[in-house]
């Protein structure tokens, strides 16, 4: 049995649960770079894709670690959009926004934390659902990873002169939902996501500075 930890340290457990049996697993949040990549190429490998609406993300970024991999490093952080489009789940491809990832490592990669923003506004383009997003790789999920990344970054958001992040998730996504909400976001739209995407039920969520 699993027990999230606080980003902060503080320990929360649920009823008829022993406080004493917590994971005490330590997890940051570290820039993409060569002593972590083989360890991310791991993850691909198994299965995992960054893109949780695009499976085959996996199979894209493989070819493109093979080809180049510092270059595949360096575009994980791409603060001026220099970027290629990005490819949506439909397959067609939208205008890339500024943005970066980090990776979630505990002695492995655990995971994929992106920010987003489009300058000088908060708003974002219908085709960017949030600006921020994340998965945890299927073996290191419910370790409280996606709660503490989140609060990791949102003083990065914060710094880029943001009044609030928005970050959307499907309706049936429960566990994104609790990740967001620990985080202090509140629901502020229901919403059907655009056709590219398919369409599905989806909250949107902002999470005030
Ligand atoms: C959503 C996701 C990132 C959560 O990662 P995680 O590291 O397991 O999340 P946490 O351990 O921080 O758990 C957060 C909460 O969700 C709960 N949770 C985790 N998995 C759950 C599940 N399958 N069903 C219900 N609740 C779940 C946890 O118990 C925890 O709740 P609590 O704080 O009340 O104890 C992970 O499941 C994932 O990568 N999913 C696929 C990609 C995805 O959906 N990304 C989000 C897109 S918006």
């Amino acid at each position: 049995m699993r027990y999230s930890i606080l980003h902060h340290g503080a320990q929360k457990t649920r009823p008829n649960e022993h406080p004493t049996s917590i994971t005490d697993a330590h997890m940051e949040l570290v820039w993409p770079s060569a002593p972590y990549l083989a360890s991310y190429v791991q993850a691909l490998e198994q299965g995992w894709s960054p893109d949780n609406l695009r499976p085959e993300a996996a199979e894209d970024e493989l070819a493109r670690i093979a080809r180049d991999p510092n270059r595949f490093l360096a575009e994980q952080v791409d603060r001026e959009a220099k970027g290629p489009p990005v490819t949506l789940p439909d397959g067609s491809s939208a205008r890339r926004l500024p943005g970066y990832r980090k990776w979630m490592w505990d002695g492995e990669f655990c995971g994929v934390i992106g920010f987003r923003w489009q300058p000088g506004t908060v708003e974002l383009p219908p085709h960017v659902l949030g600006h921020i997003g994340f998965a945890v790789v299927p073996w290191k999920r419910q370790n409280g990873y996606a709660t503490r990344a989140l609060a990791s970054i949102l003083p990065d958001a914060r710094e880029q002169g943001l009044p609030y992040v928005e970050l959307t998730t499907d309706a049936s996504n429960v566990a994104s939902q609790r990740v967001i909400t620990a985080n202090g976001g509140t629901v502020v739209e229901r919403f059907h996501k655009p056709a590219a995407y398919g369409g599905a039920e989806s909250l949107r969520f902002r999470i005030y500075f």
